[in-house]
């Protein structure tokens, strides 16, 4: 099939490529020119492991870069929906992106489905596509579920594929195109379709506040909280996913899907008590990395705080929603001075975030002199640091370990001050 991808970004890049592996002719469509002539040197403008190479696979084959839409079978758009203000989803991308599609296709020597693959409020495609495109085009609703930093096995191997229709005219089109997809394909309603993307998130989103709970539950029992999340996985009702306790759930999905999906709850007059608890706890969580160095070094005034890991989580540049940015902003509002230090991700953060902190270009220089040190984001080469280096490093050498991504044995043994959150240390069994 002919398709075409409208928005190049985490989710269309991504989507392009797997689709153009699986035997379509993929158009990229980009308004960024910048993005779009990165792409059409095969350079992907974010860090998504293996994806380069997966791009330059099919680049100039199966799959080319545009700056407009062309005839297709199938359009799927993949544009952002950025939080406002309010927690709502901004849908300006959407509309543009509806206009556009609206004016090019009466021309198309054929009659598109259109698919919205951007994550939108239930009801949207219905209220602000469907007036658009209406009598050009058969709608569909496809929410995407991959994740950054594993994109491409998402995508490739999905859970199931939800579809959305307003009637049977777009359905064969879709089953068409994850024809050698094999997971459970669940054909339904668009506003289910939609519901379903926030219910997973959010979801997703509570059993992380959950788990963070329970950890900081465990650690003052002197119990370790994976041992609980262990045993409590084993039950065939409960699994112990996204339980992963730690200083709480970022990027540019969970924190805005669940404000959204909140937003939505109050303006059809349901009180979203369970997504306010979800949030607020997430809020909560990454200052327990600030309440241990407080303790431990008796104030922050006039301290050396490292930061260790930027990124919103291993294995991406992405720094949306990165619980580093409330912790450096903490610790630089208790009058510490911050060393930040990431191994993809200290461009982006120097960008994108007004914070107070020094970026080191290693993990021994952001080490150098410090206080205490926080492990924020659990990239590998992080737990492979050698014990004996924040001892010789730091003043003083206190390690507030805030995603259980190290070995506290170790670090103590070598005279480490170690602190991992919910991971109490008495708890012995007799
Ligand atoms: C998330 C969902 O997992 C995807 O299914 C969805 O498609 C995507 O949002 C989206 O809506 O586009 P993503 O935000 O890329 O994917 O990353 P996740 O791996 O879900 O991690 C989100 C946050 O939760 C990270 O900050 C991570 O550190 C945190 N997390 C995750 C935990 O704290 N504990 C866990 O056990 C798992």
């Amino acid at each position: 099939m002919d398709v075409a991808i409208v928005g190049a970004g985490y989710v269309g890049t991504t989507t392009g490529v797997v689709l153009a592996e699986a035997g379509h002719d993929v158009t990229l469509v980009e308004v960024d020119a910048d993005r779009r002539d990165a792409l059409a040197e095969g350079e992907v403008p974010f860090h998504e492991p293996g994806l380069d190479d997966a791009l330059a696979d099919v680049l100039g084959g199966r799959l080319t870069v545009a700056g407009k839409v062309e005839p297709a079978d199938v359009a799927l758009v993949c544009v952002g929906t950025p939080p406002r203000e309010d927690g709502s989803a901004d849908l300006s991308q959407l509309k543009a992106a509806a206009d556009d599609l609206a004016a090019a296709v009466p021309s198309w020597d054929r009659r598109p489905t259109v698919a919205v693959k951007s994550t939108v409020p239930p009801g949207t495609t219905r209220r602000v596509v469907r007036p658009r495109l209406g009598e050009h085009a058969d709608l569909a609703v496809n929410p995407e579920f991959l994740r950054e930093g594993s994109a491409l096995a998402d995508a490739r191997d999905p859970d199931r594929i939800v579809v959305g229709t307003f009637d049977d005219a777009a359905e064969q089109p879709m089953r068409d195109l994850y024809a050698d997809r094999d997971c459970p394909k669940v054909f339904t309603t668009p506003e289910t379709a939609e519901l379903v993307k926030y219910a997973s998130n959010a979801l997703l989103a509570t059993k992380i506040s959950f788990a963070n709970e329970i950890a900081l539950i465990a650690e003052q029992l002197g119990v370790d909280v994976d041992d609980v999340v262990e045993a409590v996985g084993m039950d065939h009702r409960l699994n112990a996913a996204f339980l992963g306790a730690g200083l709480g759930f970022g990027g540019s999905c969970f924190p805005k899907d669940v404000q959204a999906l909140r937003h939505v709850a109050r303006e059809l007059d349901v009180e979203p008590r369970m997504l306010d608890a979800v949030l607020s706890t997430n809020d909560a969580q990454p200052l327990w990395a600030v309440r241990q160095a407080r303790t431990l070094l008796d104030g922050l005034d006039g301290r050396r705080v490292a930061v260790l890991g930027l990124a919103f989580k291993p294995g991406t540049s992405d720094v949306r929603g990165s619980r580093a940015v409330p912790i450096v902003r903490a610790l630089a509002d208790g009058g510490a001075t911050v060393v930040g230090h990431d191994p993809m991700a200290g461009q982006a953060f120097a960008e994108h975030v007004d914070a107070e902190v020094t970026l080191a270009g290693t993990v021994e220089e952001a080490l150098d002199g410090a206080d205490a040190c926080i492990l924020q984001t659990a990239w590998p080469a992080y737990a492979a640091i050698d014990p004996a280096t924040f001892v010789d490093r730091m003043r003083r050498p206190v390690v507030l370990d805030g995603r259980r991504a190290l070995d506290g044995a170790s670090l103590i043994e070598a005279g480490v001050t170690y602190r991992g959150l919910g991971n109490g240390t008495q708890g012995e069994r007799s």
